[in-house]
């Protein structure tokens, strides 16, 4: 531990994002100012997460989405804050929620360029026991013409300007990148800024650790099935570790930061898997390659995808380079 004064330079999202703006001459300030809103949602869906046992958040709302799952008050709560913040940033012109059936097209008041996707609270499951959680997002700018309509959002996930996440644990991290590498902010609750603590985040090009609900193994494919028994029965006697929170968020973190393979293949049972295309699997692929990894369908770059609908599922494997090549060789 440093002893002596604290540090008197640090380095805010806003001020980062600003000065890499800057060297690349897009700084129209649009960006930022979309940036600050998704950053206020963090914060204030991060003070609500820390206080949801005393302010009664605890627990399902009495109404499912439309991919019929119970949804949670977090889930509502979280969901209603970013659409009323990033409406209210006049930047969005088209908002994609996991827990809206529709796409929201903004009124022309308060229309701007941009089309934000998101999952507003990232592992339910896990909510009520205190367990890390998160907010995962996408930023499309609107194509050369138009005023904002679903098919600003059905587009391929490399053509996304930004992807992050925000992940509510011991503190709140929010990691992003708007393609120029990945870097992640803790946030400092004593003066509300999201504080750059880890610049720049290059997931290692192997790891040691696999992440994969295996209580799904009975519907597995053959190629997972296979690939599962190489690293958890290999022939230089090292298998790799299990860690599997269920939330989605989480266990990509790990994964950036200490490498090795997070997957949720399609199976017997779910075609398409279960992780949601463009505000889940989206996000994630980009934010992996941009800390030179990769992220595979298992047949295809994830991010190549082209959607079709704004909740379809996809089969979902990310991580290290060399891990996601030795999954990859079991599906040719
Ligand atoms: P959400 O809570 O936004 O609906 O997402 C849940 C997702 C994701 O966070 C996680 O990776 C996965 O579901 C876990 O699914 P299982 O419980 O089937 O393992
Ligand atoms: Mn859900
Ligand atoms: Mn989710
Ligand atoms: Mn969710």
């Amino acid at each position: 531990i440093e002893n002596g004064p604290p540090k008197a330079e640090i380095i805010t999202l806003t001020s980062h994002v600003l000065s890499q703006q800057q060297r690349h001459q897009m700084a129209t300030g649009d960006l930022t100012l979309l940036l600050t809103a998704i950053q206020t949602t963090c914060k204030f869906i991060a003070t609500n997460v820390r206080r949801a046992s005393l302010l009664n958040l605890i627990g399902v709302a009495g109404t499912a989405n439309v991919q019929g799952e119970d949804q949670k008050k977090l889930d509502i709560l979280s969901n209603d804050i970013m659409i009323n913040s990033l409406r209210a940033s006049g930047k969005c012109a088209v908002l994609v929620s996991e827990e809206n059936e529709e796409a929201i097209i903004i009124d022309e008041g308060h229309r701007g360029r941009y089309c934000v996707v998101f999952d507003p609270l990232d592992g339910s499951s896990n909510i009520d026991a205190g367990v890390n959680i998160g907010t995962i997002f996408g930023v499309y700018k609107c194509e050369e013409g138009s005023t904002g309509s679903i098919k600003d959002v059905l587009r391929k996930g490399s053509e996304m300007q930004v992807a992050g996440y925000c992940m509510y644990g011991s503190s709140a991290n929010l990691v992003i990148s708007t393609g120029q590498g990945v870097d992640g902010y803790t946030l400092d609750n004593g003066i509300g800024e999201f504080i750059l603590t880890h610049p720049n985040i290059r997931i290692p090009s192997r790891g040691k650790i696999y992440s994969f609900n295996e209580g799904n193994s009975l519907f597995f494919h053959e190629p997972v099935v296979k690939y599962l028994e190489s690293i958890k029965y290999p022939s230089n006697g090292k298998p790799y570790s299990a860690r599997y929170i269920g939330s989605m968020v989480a266990d990509v973190h790990r994964t950036l930061l200490y490498g090795g393979i997070f997957g949720y293949p399609s199976d017997k049972k779910s075609k398409n898997g279960k992780l949601r295309l463009l505000y889940e699997g989206f996000p994630m692929a980009f934010l992996t390659e941009q800390a030179g990894g990769l992220a595979t369908t298992g047949t295809q770059r994830l991010l190549d995808v082209q959607p079709t609908d704004i909740h379809q599922r996809i089969p979902c494997f990310l991580g290290s380079k060399e891990d996601v090549e030795d999954l990859l060789k079991f599906f040719q």
